[in-house]
């Protein structure tokens, strides 16, 4: 596909670990809006962000991001994940812009036993999947020239992760219960706004046409405990704190949103449209745990 630059991204989303990726990984043609300048409610301040900025595209990296929580506001999980996306992709038609529209592995069950393609039956088991699921199809539904692209267990030295949490709770625990039966795929988030900035310039290309669904997530898999045992690993080399990992089973330790055990995302479909090719988890998992250990030595 001939590959052009695409000159200004608008990425909705300020302070999220994705959208401070974006910034950064784009510095010079991303522009991030987030609260108080924009919100998601309202689709004034959406509309007035597009005709302002003129972007070639719109990355949408804001929603209800909080899993447990979505099951006690159901409510203002539909409007950031359902109506603020449909609101987005109207206006996005309006100014005959394209959008790209992140979503999750949460919006499948997890039952296969491989990797989930993105035409993959979704079937989600929370209500922040529910309702991520109700945004892509939102998303279809208002706008023709849309992706999702779907991404899972991201993590950086950007915003709340999961590394950040496990280097935070080894400050005052020898010891961290991690589940070690969820598999998934870890994505650095500066790999995957280099991914979503490559989607960008895709869809700019002449006679782009393969509008629909799309994975992107790190290359190579792992359980969560194991991860968190990859992090401690990696902070011992540098000096920084460590703790022991107890693993046990998702069924062992209840959470108020179920999550899916198998989040491995097949990224075949992006590499062959889009030509992209993401790196090994640990090569960010490498990077982000020194920076990270540096933020938490000065807090
Ligand atoms: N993190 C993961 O492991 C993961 C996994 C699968 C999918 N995803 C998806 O990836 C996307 C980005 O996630 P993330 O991890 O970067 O999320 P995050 O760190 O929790 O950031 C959430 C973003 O949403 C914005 N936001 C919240 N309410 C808003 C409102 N009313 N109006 C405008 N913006 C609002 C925040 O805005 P401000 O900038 O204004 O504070 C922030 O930038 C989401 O669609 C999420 O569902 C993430």
């Amino acid at each position: 596909m001939p590959i052009q630059t695409v000159q200004k991204v608008l990425v909705i989303g300020r302070t999220g670990q994705v959208a401070q990726a974006l910034g950064h990984r784009g510095a010079g043609r991303v522009v991030n809006m987030g609260r108080p300048k924009l919100d998601l409610r309202n689709a004034d301040s959406l509309m007035r962000a597009i005709d302002r900025h003129s972007p070639g595209v719109v990355i949408n990296a804001a929603g209800f991001t909080r899993v447990d929580q979505a099951e006690a506001e159901p409510a203002e999980a539909e409007r950031l994940n359902v109506e603020g996306p449909r609101t987005l992709a109207l206006a996005c038609r309006r100014a005959g812009i394209p959008l790209i529209h992140m979503s999750t592995d949460c919006v499948f069950d997890g039952t296969l036993a491989r990797p989930y393609r993105p035409d993959d039956a979704p079937r989600p088991l929370s209500i922040y999947g529910r309702t991520k699921l109700q945004g892509e199809l939102a998303v279809a539904d208002a706008l023709d020239r849309h992706v999702v692209v779907r991404v899972s267990w991201v993590f950086s030295q950007y915003a709340a992760n999961f590394v950040r949490t496990m280097l935070s709770l080894a400050r005052s625990r020898e010891q961290v219960t991690v589940v070690s039966d969820q598999v998934g795929c870890p994505t650095y988030a500066p790999a995957l706004a280099d991914g979503l900035l490559a989607i960008a310039d895709g869809l700019c290309a002449d006679h782009f046409s393969q509008w629909g669904t799309y994975h992107l997530a790190g290359s190579g898999e792992t359980d969560r405990a194991s991860l968190a045992r990859a992090v401690f690993d990696i902070s011992r080399l540098h000096g920084g704190v460590s703790a022991t990992v107890d693993g046990v089973l998702t069924a062992d330790y209840p959470t108020p949103a179920s999550r899916p055990l198998n989040a491995r995302l097949d990224m075949s479909l992006t590499e062959d449209v889009f030509g992209i090719r993401m790196p090994p988890w640990r090569e960010g998992l490498a990077a982000t745990v020194p920076e990270l250990l540096r933020q938490l030595g000065s807090d």
